[in-house]
């Protein structure tokens, strides 16, 4: 794998050893990371990812299984003390985001996680997704029409970083022109997990979750004296046997539906329409009508997913492809490289709307399978095609250029023109 940047090699299989050291910062793998999961799919599906220090897993049988074993979960300090476990203290600088944490329906395991699931699942029904669809229409419309007359534009923050933040925003029933903020404060907040971050990173995700979790306090206070039909009326007085939302799982769900719901779909956004002009299908045949929209969108959820790495931590001993894992141990799941497993997918590397093969894993499965996957298959489904039916003649202009933020996956800008 070389490159014109640096002929230093960055990505190194033992496949006897099943040891990989691969640089995530080098820009020949973040920038197509594509070509880096065939390779570990030919050589080493399951390896110890010696920079990472922990056991990856990149078979879609195995990547399946993982998320749906229940002898792992995303906790687990609901059955081990931090001492037993060797963990340290979390450090004083990021105690506000400790906080909003601590109830994120990310952050925990059953039995919370059901109950809070459950609850947050009957005020977050389908039906206040779907209500969402004549409105998704107008904005993007609206959004293109501030642009097409240009012949040019920057899609993702003309676009698609406006979509996403508007409607979460709007669902819960936050005042829209509160999105610019919230865009910050989900910027900085995500900063907490990254591969590599700063001091100062910690910091600006701290404050942010200070700031966030005060805001959403006051918007529950003022939602309390004056309810509303938004999501957080509803979840404020969702009740399930006798049981409602506590003020502090109140903000730390908003704020993982505000995070969760516009970062990934931002990403995916722009990973879609790169993949699509990328790819030379004709836009007029591929959404020609929404069956053929749908299994587009799964296509590129397929070959671009925007988040690609999700952890476990094993709660009792287990072995996993000849893995041994103690409890305590803390593995990865390439759900991106799961979704390109050659023993799944045939030609995995091509875009091929068409094909009726496995499921894509880019929404999770189990127990924390996405809750937001309705809304932003829902987004997806909606804006593509209208951005593509407005703009017929939509090209690349020059090279996009992939975000340093692995394990994330998205454009730092996507320039087009018609
Ligand atoms: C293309 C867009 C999206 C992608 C690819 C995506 C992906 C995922 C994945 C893979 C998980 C499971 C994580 C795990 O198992 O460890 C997840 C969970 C979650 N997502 Fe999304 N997501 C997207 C959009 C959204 C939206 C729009 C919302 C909110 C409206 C949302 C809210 C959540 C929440 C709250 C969870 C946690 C569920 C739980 O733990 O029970 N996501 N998402």
């Amino acid at each position: 794998m070389a490159s014109a940047m640096s002929t230093e090699p960055f990505l190194t299989i033992d496949s006897t050893a099943r040891r990989v050291s691969l640089d995530a910062r080098d820009p020949r793998f973040y920038g197509d990371p594509n070509r880096t999961y065939a390779a570990l799919h030919a050589g080493c599906p399951t390896f110890y990812w010696e920079d990472q220090r922990q056991w990856f897993f990149t078979g879609y049988d195995a990547v399946n299984g993982l998320l749906r074993d229940r002898r792992f979960g995303r906790q687990i300090l609901h059955i081990a003390s931090r001492e037993e476990l060797g963990l340290p203290e979390p450090p004083a600088h990021t105690l506000h985001f400790e906080a909003a944490e601590a109830h994120s329906l990310l952050e925990i395991e059953p039995p919370e996680h059901t109950r809070l699931r459950t609850l947050i699942n009957r005020a977050f029904v389908s039906r206040h997704v779907e209500k969402m669809k004549p409105e998704i229409e107008v904005l993007a419309n609206q959004l293109i029409d501030r642009f097409a007359a240009d012949g040019a534009v920057e899609l993702l923050s003309a676009f698609a970083e406006i979509i996403p933040v508007t409607m979460i925003a709007r669902m819960i029933g936050i005042p829209e022109e509160m999105g610019p903020q919230l865009l910050k404060w989900s910027h900085a907040y995500v900063g907490m997990y990254m591969f590599k971050r700063s001091h100062a990173d910690e910091l600006a995700a701290d404050q942010a979750a200070r700031e966030f979790s005060d805001y959403v306090r006051s918007m529950i206070a003022i939602r309390r004296a004056q309810p509303a039909d938004d999501l957080l009326t509803h979840m404020i007085h969702t009740e399930h046997k006798g049981q409602y939302l506590t003020d502090d799982e109140l903000v730390s769900t908003t704020i993982v539906l505000l995070n969760a719901g516009h970062e990934a779909t931002v990403h995916q956004i722009g990973n879609s329409v790169r993949t699509i002009l990328a790819s030379g299908a004709s836009p007029a045949e591929i959404f020609s009508n929404p069956a053929i929209t749908e299994r587009t969108v799964e296509e590129c959820l397929r070959i671009g997913a925007p988040v690609h790495i999700f952890q476990r931590y094993c709660l009792e001993p287990a072995e996993i492809d000849g893995v041994s894992l103690a409890r305590g141990d803390k593995v990865s799941l390439i759900l991106a490289a799961a979704n390109l497993d050659p023993l799944k997918f045939s030609d995995p590397l091509a875009f091929r709307p068409d094909r009726a093969e496995a499921p894509n894993l880019s929404f999770g499965a189990g127990i924390h399978f996405c809750i937001g996957a309705p809304l932003a298959r829902l987004e997806l489904n909606l804006a593509l095609p209208i951005l593509f039916q407005r703009l017929p003649g939509l090209k690349l202009a020059g090279t996009a250029v992939v975000k340093d933020i692995y394990h994330f996956h998205g454009l730092d800008r996507l320039d087009l023109t018609w």
